[in-house]
Formats: C-alpha cells, structure tokens, sequence
C-alpha cells in the first residue's frame, strides 16, 4: 500500500499587507522588498490564530475531497507559531475545535514541516497503520515578527494550507518518495531566542532573528542537492518532473535552484508574488491555488522541496492523484 494525496485545501486571512503599507512602517521600498524577494503583498490573521486558520484550511480539504471529518484518523500541525508554547499542541486544538477525538501531533521543523508531515504520514499509510491523515501547514508568523526590523519584517506571511492522505495500490497515482534531512550546527542563523525554556523571561529577543544573506547561500546549496538526491534515488531526470513547487521564501533563491537543475519558468509554481514567506503553510497553499487554476493533471509528476530554520530541509516526489 502507498499514500496518495486525495485532498487539498487552504485558508488565507482576507487582510492585505502590501509593500506600500510597509513603507510607512520601517525605512524600506516596494522596490527593494520585489526586487530583493519577489514578494508584492502578504496576508494577516487579525482576531484569528494558528488552530483557527489550521481548523479553516482542513475543513477547505475535506470539502474538496468529498471527506467527511468523522472519516480522519489523525491530524498533523506543522508549526512553528502554535497557539501555545509547550502545550497544548496546536493539532489537538484542531481536533477538538471539529469534534474528533483522535490522535494529533505538531512538528517543529520550520519551513520544512510541511514536507516533514508528508513523510510522517506517508509512513503510517505505507504501514497500513491509518487510512486518513490530515497534514496541515499552518503559520501566523506576524505573531513572532519584529514590526521594527526592515530585514525581516517585510519577508513573511500568514496563512494554512492542508492535505488529507489516503492509501492507494495504485503507483501512478501515488507519493513516490520523501526525504527529509536537518543539520544542527546553523542553529543561529534563523532563530527566535526567546520562546523557550533556553532564555525564558531573560532575554527581549522574543522575535524570529535571520542571518539572512548566511541562510539564503546556505539554502540555494542544501535545496539543490535535496532535489538532486531525491531524482537521482528514484531515477528521475529533471525532464520527467512536470511541476516544481518550492518553498516560497525568496524568488531569488526559487530561481537559483530551479535554473541550477534545469527546470525551466513554466514547471515552478510561484506564490511568494502574493502570500510572502508563510514558512510550513507554503507549500500546501501553492498546491492547493495551483490545483484550483487547473495547472495540474492526474498524474503529472510533482517535485516539492523546502528548507528552514535549523537548518531542516525536506523533498518529495507526488504522483497527482486527483482530477479525471
Ligand atoms: O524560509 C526559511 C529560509 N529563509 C530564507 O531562505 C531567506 C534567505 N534570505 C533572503 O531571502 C535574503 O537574504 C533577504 C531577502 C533576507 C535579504 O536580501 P539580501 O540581498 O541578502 O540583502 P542583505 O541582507 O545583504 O542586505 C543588503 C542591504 C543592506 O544594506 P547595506 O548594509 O548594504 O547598506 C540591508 O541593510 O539591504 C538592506 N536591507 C533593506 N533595505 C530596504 C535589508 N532589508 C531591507 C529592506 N528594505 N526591507
């Protein structure tokens, strides 16, 4: 048995935070923040938080997929703004704000959780030890931005994304592979310092702190190689892959490693334009918009790659199952 992917949906906070807007917060240009990142304009949860984008993006899921939520048998968050610190996770509020008592976890992995729920649940279908499982990237990253610091401030965004697995016999329309890795010595580089037992009430640096230029070399390097790792593993040249979908954190760094594979323009699925960097919910939202413009076929064979704080790093290959 293999896991398939049999729904996706998402949920985006209606409010718009352009770049003009952000001029009159701190000394930047919408010139600057295009030309440096690609990204336009992000959205922001007002009122809501990370369970409640969580709860709206699954329940976007399962009214795609025609799944009723009784059918679920575990939900995954991945985070790294939950509701609450150390507990309860963020999962379990999203079980109990739909009614279900059924096993859920969150995962830390930055950027990366998404493909790190991927892997996860890709296991316990592939066990036989589930039938349902929710994965869910979910973020309200303004919560842990520093509305004073121009070098961060204007790179992320809010927002959720999910996807429910299902088992399938059916290879063709299967999750092929997940890799993920992590590597520990750049923990400085893209950290929030204060939001644990480490520092506690010791330390004002509450908010996410990047060594931006560090990280961004850093991922153009580890993104590539995770993406050749995972082709090279199962076979594949960058020919067969028919859509990249990338983790949106920089243009830049998208391009970089789709020209350094040779994936050209029209197979990378972009959204950085619009939601900015929405760490774990990346990915599942620029599925679920690419899925709702039609862009993929049953079958189309899908490259999914991340990268984040840590650093953790993550690549899938996704057989498209859904669609006629
Ligand atoms: O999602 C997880 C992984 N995250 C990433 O992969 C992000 C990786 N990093 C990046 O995307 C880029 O490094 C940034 C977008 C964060 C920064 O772009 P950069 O081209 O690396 O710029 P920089 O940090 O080297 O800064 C260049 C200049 C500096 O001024 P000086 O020192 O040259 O005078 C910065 O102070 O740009 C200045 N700067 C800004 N100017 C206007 C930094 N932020 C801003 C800003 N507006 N918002």
């Amino acid at each position: 048995m293999f896991g398939k992917i049999e729904a996706v949906g998402a949920y985006l906070p209606p409010k718009v935070l352009t770049n003009a807007d952000l001029e009159k917060l701190v000394d930047t240009s919408d010139e600057w923040i295009r030309k440096r990142t690609g990204i336009r304009e992000r959205r922001i949860a007002e009122g809501e938080y990370t369970s409640d984008l969580a709860v709206k993006a699954l329940y976007s899921a399962l009214e795609e997929g025609g799944i009723e939520r009784e059918e679920l048998d575990l939900i995954i968050v991945a985070t790294i703004t939950p509701d609450y610190f150390t507990m309860p996770s963020t999962a379990t509020l999203v079980a109990g704000k739909m009614g279900l008592q059924i096993p859920a976890l969150d995962i830390s992995a930055a950027c990366s959780g998404f493909i790190y729920g991927l892997s996860i649940a890709n296991s316990y279908l592939r066990a036989g030890i589930y039938k349902k499982v929710a994965v869910i990237g979910a973020e309200v990253l303004s919560r842990i931005v520093n509305w004073q610091d121009r070098r961060t401030c204007v790179l992320f965004g809010d927002g959720a994304g999910a996807v429910i697995l299902g088992p399938t016999g059916e290879w063709e329309e299967a999750i092929w592979d997940v890799e993920i890795g992590a590597d520990g010595r750049y923990q400085d580089y893209l950290i929030t310092p204060g939001r644990g037992v480490r520092y506690g009430c010791e330390t004002d640096r509450l908010f996410l702190e990047m060594k931006g230029n560090e990280t961004f070399k850093v991922a153009v390097k580890t993104l590539s190689q995770s993406v050749r790792s995972i082709l090279e593993r199962n076979n594949l040249t960058p020919d067969e892959v028919d859509h990249f979908i990338p983790h949106q954190a920089n243009y830049r760094i998208i391009d970089a490693v789709a020209r350094g594979i040779g994936l050209p323009k029209e197979k990378v699925v972009l959204t950085v334009d619009k939601y900015g960097n929405t760490s774990s919910a990346s990915i599942p939202t620029a599925l679920y918009d690419s899925h709702k413009e039609g862009r993929f076929k049953k079958g189309d064979l899908l490259l999914l790659d991340a990268f984040g704080g840590g650093f953790t790093w993550g690549s899938a290959l996704v057989k498209w199952g859904i669609g006629g």
